[in-house]
């Protein structure tokens, strides 16, 4: 119960099965319901063996975070202008730009938890 209220303040939770098979410096892309109904798009990043979650979406003009290996294995790149993202940070590395959206995930036993 009290989890249940604590939910209602972090956001909606929902479980990831299988995110210990993303390897270190990849990313992988994930549909939180349906994106063209109000659902979500997360990129899961693994940067020194911690998983970090982004929006998909770009905060630069729109463009959209892609999946894949991580550029220098740790940073998303969206890459309408090549900028690329820290996935612990959010933020922008050499340009000025607002942070890229983070949600908090936790990962245990191969599997994780995602407040979107
Ligand atoms: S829209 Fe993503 S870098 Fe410009």
């Amino acid at each position: 119960m009290f989890d249940r209220l604590l939910n209602l303040f972090r956001g909606r939770s929902v479980r990831i099965q299988g995110t210990g098979k993303l390897p270190e410096g990849y990313a992988r892309k994930i549909d939180i319901g349906d994106p063209m109904a109000g659902g979500k798009q997360v990129v899961l990043c693994r940067v020194d063996g911690q998983l970090h979650a982004l929006d998909v979406l770009c905060p630069h003009e729109g463009g959209r975070i892609i999946d894949g290996p991580l550029m220098e294995g740790r940073y998303a790149l969206c890459p309408l202008h090549n900028y690329k993202f820290d996935p612990k940070t959010g933020a922008v590395q050499g340009h000025m730009c607002k942070n890229a959206r983070r949600y908090k995930v936790l990962e245990k036993d191969g599997d994780a938890e995602l407040w979107v």
